[in-house]
């Protein structure tokens, strides 16, 4: 059974609790929008897709509690509410973009006047459910394309991969992105052994990552950040394959702590760095990743595990969530529609959903 980070059904919504793996499977029931903002902004829900997901879940769940029976508050309600949502995490674009796109639709519910306010509802709530539908079958297709991309440039016929953070089940509606390529491999008998980072300070790689490899029974090794270049000089590593919180026109990619470090030290040994992320990760109103909105987190995530402190006391800490992989280090963006070269971007975002970049 593949590992469930979002319990969906009708009006009724749980997550894992990711504060607590792997030690404890515990789902939070989220009644509603107030619950949704705290439980991704405490993290106990993590990666852009499942932000995204649960954020607007939450809303869905509340509005099916609300006996709101004018269309023009209710729009004005979504519209309030999905602002707040985005406002829980600020470098995911996934959630900002689902929720412009939520709030067009309620504005067209809005204006077309044959629409009855349960109609409004029921048909806002029935495309919010949808994501969830809609994020497996494009992580099952960014897997099928980061496989085949993967093994059409590896020189035998076994890969062996790195991967950082957490991008699978977990931090999306199921299969993953990265961890989707990854399974992948694995399902077509080709990956030989991945490594997973530890990824300090949140450790996503030694807990999630981790918990869905050993679960997956796919072979893998844990290896600390630290030990990347060792790893890339002594294993012969295939391809690097992360995530992405955001990436930019200009293929500049946001993604969790360390991504760029590992970016660079791929360059270095030849070895292929590719990013795996859906469309709805790519934010074309920005020209570059230096505008990109990078957040900073808490000292005691690096000075404590659990209750237990490791740093000394009185030291102070630097802790930014992200970093920006320049688009020069990047051979290829993984996605739903196909392998991209960062500058191939601008063609295959549809039109009509590309924002005019600022
Ligand atoms: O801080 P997190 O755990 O939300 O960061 C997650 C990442 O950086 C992931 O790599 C990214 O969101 C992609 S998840 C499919």
């Amino acid at each position: 059974m593949s590992l469930e980070s979002i319990k969906y059904k009708r009006g009724k919504l749980e997550v894992l609790d990711q504060l607590l793996l792997p030690l404890q499977t515990k789902y939070v029931k989220v009644e509603g929008v107030e619950d949704g903002w705290k439980v991704i902004n405490k993290m106990q829900v993590r990666g852009a897709p499942a932000i995204a997901i649960v954020g607007c879940l939450s809303l869905a769940v509340e509005l099916l509690k609300d006996d709101i029976e004018d269309k023009k508050i209710m729009r004005q309600e979504i519209e309030g509410k999905l602002n707040y949502l985005v406002s829980a995490r600020p470098t995911a674009v996934n959630i900002k973009l689902a929720a412009d796109e939520l709030i067009n639709l309620a504005n067209t519910l809005n204006a077309d006047e044959n629409v009855t306010p349960n109609e409004f509802k029921e048909r806002f709530v029935i495309s919010i459910e949808n994501m969830l539908i809609k994020d497996i079958e494009d992580n099952k297709a960014i897997g099928k394309f980061g496989c085949e991309a993967i093994l059409n440039n590896a020189n035998d016929g076994s890969v062996r991969i790195l991967t950082h953070c957490n991008t699978g089940s977990l931090a999306t509606a199921g299969y993953g992105t990265a961890l989707g390529v990854i399974r992948s491999l694995n399902e077509s008998k080709k990956l030989e052994h991945v490594y997973c980072t530890e990824t300090r300070p949140y450790n996503q790689g030694a807990r999630l990552t981790a918990y869905e490899l050993v679960h997956e029974k796919i072979p893998a090794t844990l290896i600390v950040d630290s030990m990347v270049s060792a790893l890339m000089y002594t294993r012969n590593i295939t391809a690097v394959v992360v995530g992405a919180d955001r990436v930019a026109a200009n293929g500049d990619t946001a993604n969790k702590i360390g991504t760029y470090q590992i970016a660079i030290v791929a360059k270095h040994h030849g070895v292929p760095f590719y990013v795996a992320a859906p469309l709805s990760s790519i934010d074309m109103s920005l020209t570059s990743g230096d505008r990109i909105k990078i957040e900073e987190r808490p000292d005691r995530e690096m000075t404590h595990i659990g209750e237990h402190r490791i740093a000394a006391p009185g030291i102070s800490c630097w802790n930014p969530s992200f970093d920006v992989t320049p688009t020069n280090l990047i051979t290829g963006i993984i996605t739903e529609k196909g392998v991209f070269t960062p500058n191939q971007l601008k063609d295959v975002i549809p039109k009509d959903s590309a924002v005019v970049p600022k």
